[in-house]
């Protein structure tokens, strides 16, 4: 089943689990602008999921209370995690307080520009509300999104959107990147809110990407406008951390691709046309410069939960 819900596990009687693989993404653009009164940043950024993804089970449990599990790559397993976050936050918003025990395997780098944990609170939001069939409206599970982060409301409209604001306005694009990337994995955790902070805007460059993107959009090229690696946080990010700087010009002179930054960092990314030769490339990358690697492709389908959720409005 090529759908982000693998199963419900128990559909004879009330179903008493769900499970989910909450995918990853990456910035096809994302193009900073000034700050805000609220202390974020206006922005346009273009967002899709990859088939990268965390394994994310959610089950009635009968003691009260939110019960976390985690394993795979380190992620807390307390009240920090997002995952957590947004249990307490969709019980505390319908006031109800059942037992809920989650359990999370992580794939998705952490701090990586991937949005692994903005995916797993959105699923989370979407799981519960289903599984205690709470009836809560897409317009409501954005707007609790929206409270937990800036990317969480894209994972309820992938997989590929236009989002706005500070990133919760929200806005499904119908095209599709067919690209293959090679991920590219630096061993550096990358703080958003530190990669935000040492921003600076420069309006000419924000005008000249925002005019790219707009000719790549009104083309429906999205694979072109992946091979542009539009993405103005990116000086802020290799300011910070010089060994992307670094890693960055050694994947330029290594292969002939373009190499770009997702997000806040510190994933790079690699679009080829044909995965074959993605898979070539990241053998020899993975060999040669000694970082982990991975190919991925976009997620193509508008994914059956989201058409639950939307029969809701
Ligand atoms: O929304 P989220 O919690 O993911 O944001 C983390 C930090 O990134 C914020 O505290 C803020 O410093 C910065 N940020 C920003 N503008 C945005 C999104 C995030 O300045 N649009």
């Amino acid at each position: 089943m090529s759908s982000s819900i693998l199963k419900t596990l128990d559909q004879t009687e009330k179903s008493s689990k769900i499970q989910f693989k909450s995918p990853a993404k990456v910035n096809l653009s994302l193009i900073v602008k000034d700050k805000l009164d609220t202390g974020y940043h206006e922005l346009s950024s273009i967002m899709a999921t990859i088939d990268l993804y965390d394994d994310l089970r959610i089950a009635r449990a009968s003691r009260q209370g939110i019960h976390l599990k985690c394993s795979g790559i380190h992620s807390p397993a307390d009240q920090t995690n997002l995952v957590y976050k947004a249990a307490n936050l969709i019980c505390q918003y319908t006031e109800i307080s059942p037992g809920i025990e989650i359990t999370l395997h992580k794939r998705i780098p952490i701090g990586a520009g991937l949005g692994g944990g903005s995916s797993n609170a959105a699923f989370t939001l979407i799981g519960i509300n289903q599984l205690f069939e709470l009836g809560l409206t897409n317009q409501e599970l954005m707007q609790l999104a929206s409270q937990l982060g800036s990317d969480v409301p894209f994972f309820l409209k992938g997989p590929v959107a236009l989002c706005e604001g500070r990133g919760e306005i929200v806005t499904q694009l119908s095209q599709r990147c067919t690209s293959s990337l090679l991920l590219v994995f630096p061993d550096i955790h990358c703080s958003t809110g530190d990669v935000y902070q040492n921003f600076k805007h420069d309006k000419q460059q924000t005008q000249q990407m925002t005019n790219k993107v707009t000719s790549c959009l009104d083309a429906g090229d999205l694979n072109q406008l992946v091979r542009l690696g539009l993405n103005n946080l990116e000086t802020s990010c290799f300011e910070l951390f010089n060994q992307l700087t670094q890693l960055k010009d050694q994947l330029k002179e290594f292969q002939p691709n373009p190499v770009c930054l997702s997000g806040s960092g510190s994933t790079l990314f690699i679009p080829y046309d044909d995965k074959d030769i993605a898979q070539s490339w990241a053998t020899k990358i993975e060999h040669e410069l000694h970082v982990k690697t991975k190919v991925v492709s976009f997620e193509k389908q508008i994914e059956p939960y989201r058409e639950v959720l939307n029969a809701n409005f």
